[in-house]
């Protein structure tokens, strides 16, 4: 079963509320938050409160990325504004089984994250602690940047060791062009902003990223 999670980026920042009404209309289940810290990755975006705000007005699963220099500080605050899963990344300073059992504590989703150029293989002993691997198929920072096919190896390595059973999110640059290779490797959660915000038919376009086959 494939899930699309819409990322907030690419939505219209001045209408936050109706941007993410609009997407759960559309038949989204996940809305993938990035939060940037400016240091990690060379852009800011929205912090706790604004998480909160739209927790308020949405149902979907709040899919928060953190792309922070130090995720485990900011780990309490973000299962306070709402998160349902938190992911980080591996590259980051915080201790990975520290950040890990945090978020389990909280009774939510925690799952690890990898940068385009990270292997995953010294990292293979956490996998059976997460609930989820995020493959990065861009450099984080920034939406609208192209699809790094070079990742899938890495997922298709992931689905391998963990089976159907697992979610491995893909995340940057995904298109209705390049939705099947990403499933087919093994990707079963699609990270899509401005394949999704800026279609004509956001409902469509997560209608056919949902569809695409493996
Ligand atoms: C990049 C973010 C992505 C980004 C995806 O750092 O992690 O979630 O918003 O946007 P698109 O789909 O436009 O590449
Ligand atoms: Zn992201």
């Amino acid at each position: 079963m494939i899930k699309v999670a819409p990322s907030l980026l690419a939505a219209d920042m001045s209408e936050l509320g109706n941007q993410v009404k609009i997407i759960e209309d559309a038949g989204a289940k996940y809305l993938h938050l990035d939060i940037m810290d400016g240091h990690f990755v060379p852009n800011l975006t929205f912090g706790p409160a604004t998480v909160q705000s739209l927790r308020k007005k949405s149902n979907l699963v709040f899919d928060v990325h953190l792309m922070l220099t130090d995720p485990v500080k900011y780990i309490e605050p973000f299962v306070k504004a709402g998160a349902d899963i938190i992911t980080f990344h591996v590259e980051s300073n915080s201790n990975i089984d520290k950040c890990i059992e945090k978020i389990h504590s909280f009774g939510i989703k925690a799952g690890i994250v990898f940068n385009p150029d990270t292997g995953t293989e010294p990292y293979e002993a956490y996998l059976s602690k997460v609930d989820m691997v995020l493959i990065m198929s861009v450099y984080p920072g920034f939406g609208g940047q192209k699809f790094i096919e070079d990742v899938l190896p890495k997922v298709a390595r992931i689905r391998e060791i963990m089976g159907n059973n697992f979610d491995i999110e893909i995340d940057g640059g995904i298109n209705l062009k390049n939705v099947g290779e990403a499933v087919k490797a093994g990707a079963n959660i699609i990270v899509a902003g401005s394949a999704v915000f800026g279609a004509k038919d956001p409902a469509q376009a997560i209608a056919e990223m949902t569809g695409a086959q493996s």
